[in-house]
C-alpha cells in the first residue's frame, strides 16, 4: 500500500465525470422525478426471479463471459496466501505466490478430479498446494510440482499438467476474472469503460481490506442489484439505521455502458450549494454507487468502502460477499474497534436486516402469484434499464 493513502475524513477527488454528477445532484434536487426520465412506467416479468432457465442463461451468457470481481489483491496480502471459493458452480483457488503475483486457479487436481483446498471461508497459507487424494503437489502459481510414483504415469507431462487457470487480473486492488478456462483474454480497463477512471480518482487500490462476510441467502441474486439502484425505498426500509442521514431528494444517476454511477444526496446536500466544487465532499454531502455490471456493487461511505459480490447458487439464492476496505491500516485495537463497529452496523444492520431481508420477503413474493408484472415508477429507472441489459445479453447467443 503506498504512503499516499486517502486519510480518513479527507476530501474525495472527484474526475470531471463525477464532478458534473454532483452538479446534477444539486441542480435536480428540488424535482419530485428527473427530468430526463420519461413519464412512463413500466412493467417486469417476476419470472426473471425464479426462473430456473432463465438462470441457466444468465450464468451461461452473462458470468461465464464478463470479468467478475471475485477478490481482493489486499486480502492476500502477504506472499502463500490461498483462498479457496466456491462461486457459481465453480471450486476457485485465488493465490499469492512467493514472488507476489496472484493467480485465480480451478480447485481441482489434475490426476483425477479432487478438490485441492477446502472452502474454509478464509485466507490461509500455503508454500505449496497438496491434492488429499493420491498427494499430487502444485506451486502456488499452480504448476504441477510433484506426482508419487511418476513411473505409474508415463504420459503426464508435468509442464501442462498444472492446475487450470482463469484469464485474470488485478486492476484496482480487485482480482478480476473470467470463469471460463478456455478464454484467455481479460481486458478490465475496457469492461468498465469510464468506470475505470472513477476507480482511478477515487483511489480504490490505495485502499486496505478490512472485514468480508460471506453468507447464503434466500434471494435471486438481482433483487440486491435492484435495491441499490433507487433511492425510493431509504426512508421507510431503513427508518431504523441509515434514513436520517440521507435526504429525500432525487438522486443524479447515470448509465456508463452496462455499468451505473448514481449519487445520493446526504443530509448536509445543502451546505455544499454555496461551497467551490473542489470542497464538495462526494462522501459527506453525497454517497456514490457503482452498479458494474452483472454482480458487483461498490458503495462509499463517509470513510469506509463497501463492495457487494453476488453470486446466484440457483434461482432462489445466492451467495452473497460483502467486504469492507478503509483508508488507513486498521492496527490498534482501538482502530480496529472503530471499524468494526462501523462494519457491524453497515452489515448486520442496513445490508443483512434490511436489504437482504426485504430481497428475501421479495422472493417469497414474486412467486406466490400475487403479482402478474411489477412496476417500476419515475425513481426506478435505472433497474429498469439493468433488467433491460440482462435481458439483452441473455436473448444474445453470440
Ligand atoms: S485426484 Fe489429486 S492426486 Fe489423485
Ligand atoms: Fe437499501
Amino acid at each position: 500500500m503506498s504512503q499516499e493513502s486517502r486519510r480518513a475524513g479527507a476530501i474525495s477527488p472527484m474526475n470531471a465525470a463525477l464532478t458534473s454528477l454532483f452538479e446534477r445532484l444539486l441542480r435536480d434536487s428540488g424535482s419530485p422525478t428527473s427530468p430526463e426520465w420519461d413519464a412512463t412506467d413500466s412493467r417486469l416479468d417476476p419470472a426473471v426471479y425464479h426462473d430456473p432457465a432463465i438462470l441457466e442463461l444468465e450464468k451461461s451468457r452473462i458470468f461465464r463471459r464478463l470479468p467478475l470481481c471475485l477478490g481482493y489483491a489486499d486480502q492476500l496480502r502477504e506472499p502463500g496466501s490461498v483462498l479457496a471459493r466456491d462461486l457459481l458452480g465453480l471450486p476457485i483457488l485465488m493465490t499469492r505466490d512467493r514472488t507476489g503475483e496472484i493467480h485465480v486457479l480451478l480447485n481441482v487436481c489434475r490426476h483425477r478430479g479432487a478438490r485441492m483446498v477446502k472452502d474454509e471461508n478464509e485466507v490461509c497459507r500455503h508454500s505449496g498446494l497438496s491434492c488429499p487424494y493420491h498427494a499430487w503437489t502444485y506451486e502456488l502459481n499452480g504448476a504441477l510440482r510433484g506426482v508419487p510414483k511418476p513411473e505409474a504415469f508415463p504420459l503426464v507431462d508435468k509442464r501442462h499438467s498444472g492446475l487450470r487457470k482463469l484469464p485474470s487480473v488485478v486492476r484496482h486492488g480487485f482480482i478480476w476474472a473470467i470463469l471460463d478456462p478456455a478464454q484467455t483474454d481479460i481486458d478490465v480497463a475496457s469492461f468498465l469503460g469510464d468506470i475505470d477512471d472513477d476507480l482511478a480518482t477515487l483511489g480504490l487500490g490505495e485502499h486496505y481490506f478490512f472485514r468480508q462476510r460471506v453468507q447464503r441467502r434466500a434471494t435471486n441474486w438481482k433483487l440486491m442489484l435492484d435495491a441499490f439502484q433507487e433511492t425510493y425505498h431509504i426512508k421507510k426500509l431503513h427508518a431504523p439505521t441509515i434514513a436520517p442521514f440521507f435526504t429525500d431528494v432525487n438522486p443524479a444517476g447515470e448509465a456508463v455502458g452496462l455499468h451505473t454511477r448514481i449519487l445520493v444526496g446526504r443530509d448536509r446536500l445543502a451546505d455544499a450549494e454555496t461551497l467551490p466544487s473542489e470542497q464538495w465532499d462526494l462522501r459527506r454531502h453525497a454517497t456514490l454507487t457503482h452498479v458494474i455490471f452483472p454482480n458487483s456493487l461498490l458503495i462509499y461511505h463517509p470513510d469506509s468502502t463497501s463492495h457487494m459480490g453476488m453470486f446466484p447458487t440457483g434461482p432462489n439464492e445466492m451467495t452473497f460477499v460483502h467486504t469492507m476496505f478503509i483508508p488507513e491500516d486498521a492496527k490498534t485495537e482501538k482502530q480496529i474497534a472503530h471499524w468494526d463497529r462501523n462494519f457491524t452496523m453497515i452489515d448486520g444492520g442496513v445490508f443483512s436486516a434490511e436489504d437482504l431481508f426485504i430481497s428475501e420477503q421479495i422472493q417469497i413474493g414474486v412467486a406466490s402469484g400475487a403479482n402478474e408484472a411489477l412496476v417500476f415508477g419515475r425513481q426506478e429507472h435505472h433497474l429498469r434499464r439493468f433488467h433491460e441489459n440482462v435481458r439483452a445479453m441473455i436473448e444474445t447467443k453470440d
